[in-house]
């Protein structure tokens, strides 16, 4: 008995401690001003280059010069992304009808995946509204497994896949604490709010495939690269966006989702390959790209936030090894992030970002869409028109959402998300 009261004595004094250093820090945080700063992104997407003449036309555009800035992309910044190989479905069970009192049901797929002659297997959970379909999709790639992200019995653990170990902090005040810190919706998304939306949403964890850690993401990653010869190596991020397409070619089939519809989600880490995802796959009709930061929509060169020099040193498999060859000199990379939204053009994408999270440049993520936005212009959508990073505009195919508070997902972050999706792809 005395032992358990410690036990909790002990418990509540960690978790007070933790509250105390996570608030002190907060105040600590630069706060980001919502007015934008005037940075130039460079290079300019559409002036001659390399031999090419201006880009004026949006054939040229299409045929020409996004697959020219992929390439750079590819070359020094995410490497080798594998061939389109149809996934194959594997299974498809409907694993309960009874989600939300009767409102959706949870479909698991099981997907096979071959890069180069390997074979690989990704889960899939899909929560699906119980009313007539197809529904529009949110591919939501989780930093964790299925069975931690998802809180429905009948989704098994896979004690054979690698993660990052705050997955396993799922429970009691480790989650609570997780939930303070990162905000309520950090692993599992408003699912019961998602479906009355309207919108399906489709959980995976691409580090099935490419594990997200440092030694097993590297093992992964070396197999995968024994396999190529000229090309520069595939990375993590690069494989996450690969392995999200490999989803779309599922979803293609599935009578239950549209794929007109599908939008792809991820935060932070996985917003970075939930954008990338969305760049080489014009299946995706929308991206909601949250709080990506460095290598995802925030320009590199305006040395603000996290730097070139820190992110490979932090997390080796990535990005391709010649991405930290520009570490300190970021300025001589021959491409930016804006390069990354334009090839989303004229497709919806949403940007998201909050103030006290400096690390992932909310202001570079501004300065990259409306360097972008001339792209859209040239595909006949309407350019980034927002005058400031608080101005939200839903109806607008690219658009910004800038919140108060830290990094992380709340609720400030999926009013907007679902305020967007609808405007861009409920039923009219
Ligand atoms: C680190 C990393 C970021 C990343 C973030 C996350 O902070 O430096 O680049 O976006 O982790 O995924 O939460």
């Amino acid at each position: 008995m005395l032992m358990s009261i410690l036990k909790w004595l002990f418990l509540a004094l960690l978790a007070a401690i933790s509250l105390m250093v996570v608030g002190c820090s907060t105040v600590g945080l630069p706060h980001v001003s919502y007015r934008p700063v005037e940075t130039s992104a460079s290079p300019d997407l559409l002036a001659a280059i390399d031999g090419y003449s201006e880009v004026t036309t949006a054939e040229q555009w299409t045929t020409e010069r996004a697959p020219y800035w992929l390439n750079v992309l590819k070359n020094n910044i995410y490497g080798t992304i594998p061939e389109p190989i149809t996934a194959e479905t594997l299974s498809r069970d409907v694993i309960a009808t009874d989600l939300f009192e009767g409102a959706a049901s949870l479909i698991e797929v099981q997907l096979k995946l071959t890069i180069h002659d390997r074979d690989y297997v990704q889960d899939v959970h899909f929560v699906v509204p119980n009313t007539k379909g197809p529904h529009p999709v949110i591919l939501g790639a989780g930093s964790c497994p299925n069975d931690v992200t998802l809180p429905f019995a009948g989704i098994e653990p896979r004690p054979d896949i690698a993660f990052p170990g705050y997955c396993g902090m799922n429970g009691g005040w480790q989650k609570s604490l997780a939930h303070f810190v990162f905000g309520r919706y950090i692993e599992t998304p408003p699912l019961e709010e998602i479906i009355a939306a309207g919108f399906a949403f489709g959980a995976y964890y691409p580090g099935m495939i490419v594990p997200d850690s440092r030694e097993a993401g590297l093992a992964a990653l070396s197999e995968i690269n024994s396999d190529l010869t000229d090309e520069p190596p595939a990375a993590a991020i690069g494989i996450w966006a690969w392995v999200t397409n490999r989803i779309v070619d599922h979803i293609e089939n599935d009578p239950a989702l549209d794929a007109q519809r599908i939008i792809t989600f991820g935060h932070s880490r996985t917003a970075k390959s939930a954008l990338l995802a969305g760049a080489i796959d014009a299946r995706i009709a929308g991206v909601i790209s949250h709080q990506s930061g460095t290598g995802g929509a925030a320009l590199q060169k305006n040395d603000i936030g996290e730097s070139i020099e820190q992110i490979p040193g932090s997390y080796p498999p990535w990005f391709t090894p010649a991405y930290a060859s520009y570490a300190e000199k970021q300025a001589s990379l021959p491409v930016d992030q804006h390069a990354l939204i334009a090839l989303m053009a004229p497709r919806a994408l949403l940007l998201g970002n909050s103030a006290r999270d400096q690390w992932a440049d909310p202001q570079g993520s501004f300065a990259a869409a409306r360097a972008a936005s001339p792209v859209y212009k040239l595909l006949g959508a309407p350019g980034f028109d927002a005058v400031n990073l608080k101005d939200f505009q839903p109806d607008a195919p690219l658009a910004f959402q800038f919140r108060e508070g830290t990094h992380g997902i709340t609720p400030e972050d999926w009013g907007p998300f679902l305020e967007w999706l609808t405007a861009q792809f409920g039923e009219k």
